[in-house]
């Protein structure tokens, strides 16, 4: 049997399927793409509204139902105040800016995340009037992890059970998994994290317990459409098993 966390009806072990419905970007490396230019590191974040708009559409047009990206973790308020003073005001530009493209190519947005008082209320605004204007969107679900934190989530999830009375014996991962925020959100597929780190940081951590994972060396504001398709590329040769043993060609198991 799959499991659970399989990706959805379709993804059988040893198959993974041929697009992964869920893919998840850690966008990493801004900072050392400025560095490398000599140029001070907020200008790296700037170059990155360009690959995040060519990844939004290389993603939707190979039919990728979900794309998450991680924009600013719950770590990241250790930053400069001047670094994520310009991340603030560089997210409600961009929402401002896209919000008719995405709107237009059927794609419904949304913030997970977003709860510290020192998040701007404008850019609170803003990401709600995005929000409201996609929602009946049914193209692809962009979930944008902004003040994210996978622990904080899952602390959440927590606190919900235990406000709505459900016994501990009724406790599953179901159960547990209908309380987390966004609780819709299909486990990841496929994370891509930018910039040849291979760590987690705290991201998406319930829904990537049986991800594929990929770390391209590229950074995130050189890595374009064709990067992303390479990674779509490289998920179709995984051999996805969930704990499973390996099926042959006709779906049998060895003996
Ligand atoms: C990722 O790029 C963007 C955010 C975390 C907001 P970084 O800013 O982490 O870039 P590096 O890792 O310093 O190169
Ligand atoms: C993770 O990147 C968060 C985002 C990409 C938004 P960081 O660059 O902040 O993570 P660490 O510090 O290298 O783990
Ligand atoms: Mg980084």
């Amino acid at each position: 049997m799959p499991h659970p966390a399989s990706g959805g009806p379709g993804a059988a072990v040893g198959e993974p399927r041929q697009v992964p419905r869920h893919v998840a970007c850690v966008m990493d490396g801004n900072g050392r793409w400025a560095q490398q230019r000599s140029l001070p590191r907020t200008l790296g974040h700037r170059a990155a509204e360009t690959t995040v708009i060519d990844v939004i559409e290389a993603a939707r047009a190979a039919g990728v139902g979900w794309l998450s990206l991680f924009a600013f973790s719950t770590e990241n308020w250790r930053r400069p105040d001047t670094e994520i003073a310009f991340l603030m005001h560089l997210v409600r530009q961009v929402v401002r800016k896209h919000a008719p493209l995405l709107h237009a190519r059927g794609i419904r947005c949304r913030f997970l995340g977003m709860t510290d008082p020192r998040i701007p209320p404008e850019l609170g605004r803003d990401i709600a009037d995005l929000r409201t204007l996609t929602a009946r969107n049914r193209g692809m679900t962009l979930t944008v992890a902004f003040d994210h934190g996978g622990r904080r989530d899952i602390v959440e999830a927590a606190r919900s059970l235990m406000r709505s009375g459900v016994p501990a014996e009724d406790v599953t991962e179901e159960v547990f998994a209908a309380h987390l925020p966004m609780p819709d959100t299909p486990d990841v597929d496929l994370v891509i994290r930018t910039s040849g780190e291979q760590r987690i940081s705290n991201f998406m951590l319930w829904q990537v317990a049986y991800a594929e994972w990929l770390f391209p060396p590229v950074l995130w504001p050189d890595f374009r459409a064709p990067d992303f398709l390479q990674c779509l590329h490289a998920y179709r040769q995984r051999e996805r098993r969930f704990g499973a043993v390996p099926t042959n060609k006709n779906g049998a198991t060895s003996p």
